[in-house]
């Protein structure tokens, strides 16, 4: 957000900035969901609900999750909140107890690291191989697990690297994390763009539900990421508690939004796999343009919009030696904005965002290369 902001600063200034750092859809929500939101408000649908959400969208959730899924949860294992966000931070605040160990994979999507910390937990950092696509395993996993471990958190696919954990990895460290009692955080935001095989979710193996929180979101799916949306799948005790504590906190999730969220699960589809298809197109250039650049290696996302390439080949040249100095030295002389991979936990990365135009992806790609070539001749 800070680059974002710091690309904005620039933008009013009248320079012409090509921005990969945010990480949102550059599509308009689908208008059927729109539609709804209308329709609610002329509707008067605009006092208190109850603090979980509607019954009916609640329910929703649980429908559309075993139709794409293949899960089986009901209304009572089910919270909408005020986006993933706010599960991931009422998860931690139910959850977490001062001292106790959450396990992170490196890289990260920031606000984990951050929130753990703010709970009093303790962030125990498992690094993942970049030659591997960055692809979390369960033995990356095994070798820091302490009898202090209270969760794990996978994000699959990830932001930021666009890994996605193959769904027998995923059984494993799932197995790995039940077998010890240890609450598996499943953060499946991106559940819909995968660009091989079908969107899995680690809640639909048998048995998995009691040593599972699923954190889903409508945020990337339906491009709704200011309307505010997400929802907890999980044991009943947990959803309780978070409901509990949602109830003194936050309340309802926007009612307006809530009946827009119900028509964006029940209603037309079509927009998911069309949003799916261009991601792929963009990422099929993009992979192979930045593995063109000498120097720069990027693996290939499995899903997600965001490329994590290693820019490494400049440190050392015009006073460049982190992903830090590169984004601020690019986002200046280039007018490129990227997210330095210090954000999520590496130093030798960062992350472009291709929810954006082809127009934009070659222009700025192409700055990219400009100004790599010119910093290491
Ligand atoms: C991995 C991950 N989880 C959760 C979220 C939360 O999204 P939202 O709060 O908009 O649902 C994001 C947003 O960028 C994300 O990247």
């Amino acid at each position: 957000m800070a680059v974002t902001a710091e690309a904005g600063r620039l933008k009013a200034e009248g320079v012409d900035i090509v921005a990969f750092g945010a990480g949102e859809p550059d599509f308009a929500t689908p208008d059927n969901i729109k539609q709804a939101a209308i329709r609610a408000l002329d509707a008067n649908f605009t006092r208190y609900t109850p603090a979980a959400g509607i019954p009916e969208l609640r329910k929703a959730v649980c429908e559309w999750h075993k139709k794409d899924l293949d899960t089986n949860y009901e209304m009572a294992e089910c919270i909408i909140c005020v986006g993933g966000k706010h599960v991931i931070f009422n998860t931690m605040a139910a959850v977490v107890e001062h001292g106790d160990e959450v396990v992170l994979p490196v890289p990260y999507w920031v606000t984990f690291y951050d929130v753990i910390n703010y709970h009093g937990g303790k962030a125990v950092r498992v690094e993942t191989r970049e030659d591997n696509g960055f692809r979390l395993t369960a033995a990356d996993i095994e070798r820091v697990l302490t009898p202090k471990t209270k969760m794990v958190i996978v994000n699959s696919p990830s932001n930021p690297s666009g890994a996605v954990v193959p769904p027998d990895e995923f059984e494993r460290i799932y197995r790995l994390t039940s077998s010890r009692g240890i609450l598996l955080l499943s953060d499946e935001c991106y559940s819909h763009f995968v660009y091989d095989g079908k969107p899995f979710s680690i809640g639909s193996v048998e048995g998995a539900k009691p040593n599972v929180v699923v954190v889903g979101s409508l945020s990337k799916t339906y491009a709704m990421t200011g309307w505010r949306v997400g929802f907890a799948l999980g044991p009943r005790a947990l959803i309780e508690a978070i409901n509990k504590l949602q109830s003194h906190s936050t309340s309802n999730p926007t009612s307006i939004t809530q009946k827009a969220a119900l028509e964006a699960l029940t209603g037309p589809q079509d927009s998911v796999p069309r949003m799916l298809a261009e991601y792929r197109r963009r990422r099929d250039y993009v992979i192979p343009t930045l593995n063109g650049i000498p120097g720069v290696h990027c693996p290939e996302p499995g899903g997600a919009f965001y490329a994590y390439p290693n820019i490494s080949c400049c440190f050392g040249k015009a006073g460049i030696a982190s992903g830090m100095d590169f984004s601020t030295k690019l986002l200046h002389e280039a007018h490129v904005a990227v997210v330095p991979g210090e954000a999520f936990g590496t130093n030798e990365h960062v992350r472009i965002s291709y929810a954006a135009s082809m127009d934009d992806l070659q222009r700025g790609l192409e700055r990219i290369r400009k100004f790599i070539v010119e910093k290491t001749s």
